[in-house]
Parts: C-alpha cells; structure tokens; sequence
C-alpha cells in the first residue's frame, strides 16, 4: 500500500498573484485631519497594468524585483509586500519566511498604487501559500492598516473609497474604457503633494469631498464622453501635483492635442492619464505622446480590471 500522502504535500511549494494599478477618475480631498490624513471621496478604478507578486518559503523573509524601474523599488520592510507578510504572519503566529518576488510593470511613484498592489499581492499570495484561508474581510482589514489605498488593490474592479480612502463601495461599470497613461521620469511623493495642496488651500474653506452622481452614473452607462465630460478638475491633488512639476501641463497639453477625450494627473502623480473613445484612438495619442519628448513612455490600458487574482 503507497504510503499515505501528507497533507503538507498540499501546501503550493510557490504562489503567484496579479494585481492592478489604478488611476483615480474622481479624487476630491477634504482639509487635512487632526492625524494628518485627508477624507476623501475617492472614485478608483482599476486598469489593466499589472504587478506580478512570487512567493516561494524560504529561510527569512526576503523581498527581490525585476522590471524597468526595480532599482527604485526599497527591497527592506518598507516594502509594502513585506509589510503584508509580516502582518499576515504575525496575526497569526507564524513565521513569516518567505520570498516575495515582486516583477514590476507599474510605474514606481506613479500615482498608480503600485506599492499598495504589491501590498494586496502579496498579502494574498501568502495566504494563499500559509493555507490560510482568510475571508476578504479579513484580507481587507489587514490591507486599511498598511495603507489607504491597498484595499482597493485588492478588490480591483471600481469603487468608491471614503475616510482616508479604505472604505469601500464597489461601484458598477457598465463597459470598458480605453486609457492612456504618460510615465513621467522620476516620481513623486504622496506626501509631500498633500503637503501641497495644504499649502495651496490654506487659509480657505475646504469643502467636504463627495462623490460626483454624474461621473457615477457615466461610469454606469460605460459611455467615454459622458464620463470624460466630468473629468476636468475631477482631481483635487492635480493642482498639487502641477505645482511641484509645471512641466505635467506639457503633458496633459499633448494628449489633449492627440485626440484624447480628457486628461488628468493619475492621483498624487506624476503619471498622467488619458481617456480615449476606442482602442484606435489609444493607440494614436500614445504613439503621440512618446514622441511629443513630454514623457517616458506611454502605456495603454483598458478599465475595469480585476483585483488581486491567483494566477498559479
Ligand atoms: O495611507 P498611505 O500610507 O498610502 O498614505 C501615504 C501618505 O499620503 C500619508 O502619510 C499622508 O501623508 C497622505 N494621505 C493623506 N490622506 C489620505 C491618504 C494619504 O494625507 N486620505
């Protein structure tokens, strides 16, 4: 008789999880909290840029990564994958000895979340690994402590974020849009554009952000003019981000020219981003945009995307 096999076998000997970037196509900022944060009214939606997150057991935790921009990636406990694991392993009482492998195609610094995906990722990749089994909530609660943005990493799809942007409600997209997004050169820190539009709006009276009906409902109805009609100034960090680098209108300028629908600063920036009617289009303004000079590179991307995702 074959010798019974033990459940260990069971356990994966390697995860790998995929998981989006994000572009904010509402993103209204409230005045700044006793704790330093915002309240926001923050309309995500997910876009088909992906970070791809490994982990395999080994002797320590350990987090490594590949791609364009990898040199700028903090590979110590900084790392918001890092971070994940070692809350994961903590709450419950296991040791986090892992490597994260971490293959970036999300700008870094991008006003994209691509550290909050990493985040998602791997906290789902080791659960996925440890046999855990948490339940989303579970998942999602450990995400809002490691940042406002990791939540919606991990559901993807759309959503609107309130607080500091951790509280969810998935929002219905009836079709799919077509961006384009501009890569800036170098990043900016999210931070330090809050600090911005602190200073920029000192001494005014701050409204209370809420959510536009009108850009929820063109997200509805999957329609791109309707929801580019709403776009403009839809971003209440774009001034922000502008101000700490006037060379981003240049940017938005070419798209524009390109034929883009609308054009906006991806969150805290510095990556721009355009929506455009069709794929053709797309394709068109971003060929425009990487050779206007006014950018890196230029990528396309369609919207929604699922969240975090288990891929093997
Ligand atoms: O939550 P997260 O760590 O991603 O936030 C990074 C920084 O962005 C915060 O330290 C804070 O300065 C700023 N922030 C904010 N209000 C928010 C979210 C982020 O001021 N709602």
């Amino acid at each position: 008789m074959p010798a019974q096999v033990p459940a260990q076998a069971e356990v994966p000997a390697q995860v790998r999880v995929r998981v989006p970037a994000k572009v904010n196509v509402q993103l209204a900022v409230g005045a700044a909290r006793p704790d330093g944060f915002h309240d926001l009214a923050n309309v995500f939606l997910a876009v088909g840029l992906y970070d791809e997150i490994t982990v395999t057991p080994a002797d320590a935790l350990r987090v490594t990564c590949a791609g364009p921009d990898a040199a700028q990636v903090p590979l110590d406990t900084t790392n918001l994958a890092a971070r994940a694991a070692l809350a994961l392993a903590e709450r419950h009482g296991i040791d986090p000895a892992v490597h994260i492998h971490i293959d970036k195609d999300i700008p870094v610094a991008g006003g994209m979340a691509g550290g909050s995906a990493d985040g998602a990722g791997a906290l789902l990749a080791c659960d996925t690994l440890w046999g855990l089994g948490s339940s989303q909530d579970e998942l999602l609660a450990i995400c809002a402590e490691l940042g406002s943005d990791v939540p919606f990493s991990l559901i993807g799809g759309a959503a609107l974020g309130t607080g500091r942007g951790e509280h969810l409600t998935p929002l219905d997209v009836g079709g799919g849009f077509h961006w384009v997004f501009a890569v800036a050169d170098g990043g900016l820190s999210t931070p330090t554009v809050f600090r911005e539009f602190d200073r920029l709006t000192e001494g005014t009276d701050v409204p209370l952000p809420a959510a536009d009906p009108a850009l929820l409902a063109a997200l509805r109805t999957g329609d791109p003019v309707a929801l580019a009609a709403t776009l403009g100034g839809s971003n209440g960090l774009q001034p922000a981000a502008l101000s700490l680098r006037p060379s981003l209108a240049d940017t938005l300028a070419a798209g524009t020219a390109a034929g883009a629908l609308a054009a906006l600063v991806s969150g805290s920036g510095p990556t721009t981003a355009f929506l455009a009617k069709d794929a053709d289009t797309a394709a068109a303004v971003a060929e425009a945009l990487t050779a206007s000079g006014t950018c890196r590179t230029a990528r396309v991307a369609t919207a929604p995307a699922p969240g975090a995702t288990v891929v093997s």
